[in-house]
């Protein structure tokens, strides 16, 4: 019976927070119609990022796409893991330590290759940085921006 009310309670806790949402949303549309330029810094860029996670996200797409996929997602070997999984607090929520010593030592015997050959460790730290951005969700798939680039492109030839 407790709990019974326990959850009725929160539930309507809930529906208050979602008609305080919908009630606000109209508003806040309005306000932001009222500027006449939209504001360039107000909109956040998903795939700016720094020039580590850039880093990283180059090596990834030389070295671990090819079984763990593609903008760290589908997996192409069906025994490679999800790594925005692994890296997920609501998944298996593999440490950074952990992630780099599986990446630096490699699991040879379950078809993970040893990368400390191939990469340094700070590569692989930009790895689980750009990873762990993938992972967090607010990098989107695709090729990121450094701040750089976008001054490069704004320049003309
Ligand atoms: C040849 C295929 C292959 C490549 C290339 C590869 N991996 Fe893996 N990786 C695997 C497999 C298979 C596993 C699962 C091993 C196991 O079952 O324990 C794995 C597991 C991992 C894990 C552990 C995840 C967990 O949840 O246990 C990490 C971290 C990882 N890989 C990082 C990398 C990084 C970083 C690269 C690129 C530098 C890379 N891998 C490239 C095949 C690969």
């Amino acid at each position: 019976m407790r709990t019974k009310h326990v959850v009725r309670a929160s539930l309507i806790g809930a529906w208050i927070m979602g008609a305080a949402v919908i009630a606000w949303a109209p508003r806040a549309r309005q306000a932001g119609a009222a500027v006449a330029t939209p504001m360039p810094d107000t909109v956040r860029d998903s795939l700016l990022v720094s020039d580590s996670i850039y880093q990283g996200w180059k090596w990834w797409h030389v070295y671990c796409f090819r079984c763990h996929g593609e903008d760290a997602m589908h997996p192409i070997l069906p025994t490679a893991p999800d790594l925005r999984w692994a890296l997920s607090p609501t998944g298996a929520n593999f440490p950074r330590d952990s992630f780099f010593n599986t990446a630096w030592n490699g699991r040879p015997a379950k078809g993970m290759p040893a990368w400390n050959v191939l990469l340094d460790s700070a590569a692989i730290k930009e790895v689980y940085l750009y990873v762990k951005a993938r992972s967090d969700g607010w990098l989107k798939p695709g090729r990121p921006h450094r701040l750089s680039d976008l001054q490069q492109k704004n320049k003309s030839p």
